[in-house]
């Protein structure tokens, strides 16, 4: 403050002495007007400088105030220094920012924090998809009037955010699950948090299923067992009659003896996810024993046509690949009716994958059940499945041995006409000979 005064007492000798020394030569008025003129100097100096900081933009990066002399070169020096230390810290709020916006973009839960009315203050991308929003359309919208289902909006307004709710049909398609929990924080804001447990849902429902079926399973033939046993016990039988409820029993023990079988088999190759061994398998022996046991099964009732179109050998674990083989043509023997025709083929697709094919001209299945087919206890048709001894759990067996040897099981069915189901392989699982050429 003093140097400041200093300099202007020093204009104001200036002035003084040159007016001064004017009035030697010329009149006063002129020697006035000088001494004026000099204090001018400073005053339009001021206001030059005060335009330049008015008309300065603080906040553009990179540039910097006029340099200027004396008391205002100070003061420049010193907005300068505060502009810059303030751009500096702008910088790091602003990097911040965009880092907790980036970690919150990158979850795949959804997150949305609302004001205390519920307004929608900001949401990431995966509450965009699950609520069927738009955070630049509707960003200060009420979300409880944009999200319209009854169980969400009940939950919103009921205030109780102890525990999470389960809210289904949602996203686009409304194909999700989502768990939903809403945290109080901040100056009355509220935390909204979105999971999407579609898969989990899922796999709750197959295990309950899972369990259900195989109950029920296995009550059915024991509940026949039991009943057979009670009659044995309280009812006197003649020999012929004993023989016949125990050619029964056996049959009910059988089916669960094969039940339990499945399942330890499904488990197997459950638990054993990775791909099958490569042990070179014989598919002209295969075949030859896959004959043998068709015929067997089906007792003269069908005919049988086996091909061999290529002579190409397999590579992958010989017994599940024969229990795939197997599970397929007992089920066109078991679902055909007598008269029908069943022919099993193995042969070269033109992109050179292996095809084993099992044709029937059997009953045929409706296209609505060809996407569960190959589901755990999944029957078209449950009680004729069953009649024929029929677990549901062949077809699921198939498709996990087909995965486990790089193939796909390929189903195509037309009612009334007869199914083809076809396991191809992928080349590298092929050993092809110098004959191997694709079928017709
Ligand atoms: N060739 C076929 N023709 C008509 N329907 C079939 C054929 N193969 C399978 N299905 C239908 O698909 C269902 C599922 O077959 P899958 O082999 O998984 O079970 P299953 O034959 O009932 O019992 P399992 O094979 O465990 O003894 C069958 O119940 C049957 O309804
Ligand atoms: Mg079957």
């Amino acid at each position: 403050m003093k140097l400041y005064l200093g300099r202007f007492i020093a204009w104001l000798v200036l002035a003084l002495t040159l007016g001064w020394l004017t009035s030697l030569f010329a009149g006063t008025l002129i020697a006035l007007c000088v001494s004026l003129a000099i204090l001018a100097i400073p005053l339009a100096m001021a206001y030059h400088y005060l335009q330049m900081l008015q008309e300065f933009p603080f906040l553009d990066k990179g540039k910097s105030l006029p340099k200027s002399l004396g008391a205002w070169g100070d003061a420049f020096a010193k907005i300068e220094r505060i502009v810059k230390e303030s751009r500096a810290q702008i910088l790091t709020l602003e990097s911040r920012h965009n880092r907790f916006i980036q970690g919150f973009q990158a979850s795949p839960n959804g997150v949305v924090m609302l004001d205390d009315a519920l307004h929608i203050e900001w949401c990431n991308s995966s509450a965009e998809s699950f609520f069927g929003i738009n955070f630049h359309k509707d960003s200060q919208q009420n979300i409880s009037f944009l999200v319209r289902n009854p169980d969400f909006v009940n939950y919103l307004s009921m205030r109780r955010f102890e525990h999470p709710i389960i809210i289904q049909r949602m996203g686009f398609a409304n194909e999700l699950t989502i768990a939903v929990q809403v945290f109080a924080f901040g100056d009355n804001q509220l935390l909204l948090l979105a999971q999407d447990v579609t898969d989990l849902q899922k796999t709750e429902a197959m295990r309950r299923d899972f369990v259900a079926n195989v109950s029920h399973e296995i009550r059915t033939p024991l509940t026949v067992l039991i009943g057979f046993l009670e009659t044995m016990q309280s009812i006197e039988l003649s020999a012929e009659q004993r023989n016949r409820y125990l050619a029964l029993m056996m049959t009910q023990s059988s089916r669960m003896k094969s039940l339990v079988e499945d399942l330890l088999t499904l488990a197997n190759l459950e638990v054993n996810a990775a791909f099958a061994p490569r042990q070179e398998f014989d598919l002209v022996a295969e075949m030859a024993g896959l004959k043998i046991d068709a015929e067997a099964l089906s007792a003269g009732r069908h005919r049988l046509v086996f091909e061999m179109l290529t002579d190409a050998a397999l590579y992958g674990d010989r017994r599940e690949l024969h229990s795939a083989f197997s599970n397929l043509i007992s089920n066109a023997i078991r679902y055909t009716p007598e008269g029908g025709k069943i022919t099993v083929s193995w042969g070269l697709s033109p992109s050179r994958h292996g095809v084993f094919s099992v044709t029937d001209t059997g009953p045929g299945i409706d296209a609505v059940h060809l996407p569960r087919l190959t589901e755990r206890f999944y029957r078209v048709d449950g009680s004729r499945s069953r009649d024929t001894g029929g677990t549901g759990l062949g077809l699921a067996i198939v498709k996990h041995i087909a995965t486990r040897h790089n193939a796909q099981l390929l189903i195509t069915s037309t009612l009334g006409k007869g199914s083809t189901f076809k396991i191809r392989f992928a080349p590298e699982r092929l050993l092809e000979r110098a004959t191997s050429s694709p079928s017709p």
